[in-house]
């Protein structure tokens, strides 16, 4: 279990590096330009890995605090809600760039410096 354990750890860190590639991907494209649909291919590993990290921690014998991964959920639905809003604009608002990559990294921080 201790392996799948750790398989779910490093598809979640894949996820995490996907994100921030997104940051850049999408600062490249411009700050305006139309959201790319990378973010949701990201935000949906993220989420599964996650969950299933969560759902999983009593066979893996984790002992989570569920407080921190509510509040980790709470900001990736955050970052869907804005990704969906604006996915079928033809221009983003200037605000969303820096507003999602302050949050991916907001959770980065969550992940690692809340125990
Ligand atoms: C933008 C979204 C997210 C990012 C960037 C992110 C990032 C991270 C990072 C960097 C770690 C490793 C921390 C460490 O080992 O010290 C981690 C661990 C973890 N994350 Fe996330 N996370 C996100 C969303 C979620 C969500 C939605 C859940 C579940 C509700 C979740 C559950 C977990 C769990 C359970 C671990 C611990 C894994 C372990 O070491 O056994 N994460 N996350």
């Amino acid at each position: 279990m201790e392996f799948v354990r750790l398989l779910l750890v490093f598809l979640h860190l894949l996820g995490m590096g996907m994100l921030i590639a997104m940051v850049f991907v999408q600062r490249r494209e411009g700050l305006e330009a139309p959201v790319n649909k990378g973010w949701l291919h990201g935000l949906g590993l993220q989420l599964l890995t996650g969950v299933a990290l969560m759902g999983l921690a009593p066979l893996t014998h984790q002992d989570y605090n569920h407080i921190k991964l509510g509040v980790k959920l709470l900001v990736l639905v955050v970052i869907g809600v804005l990704v969906m809003m604006n996915l079928r604009k033809p221009a983003s608002p200037k605000w969303l760039l820096p507003a999602l990559s302050g949050l991916v990294v907001f959770n980065v921080g969550l992940a690692v410096f809340w125990s």
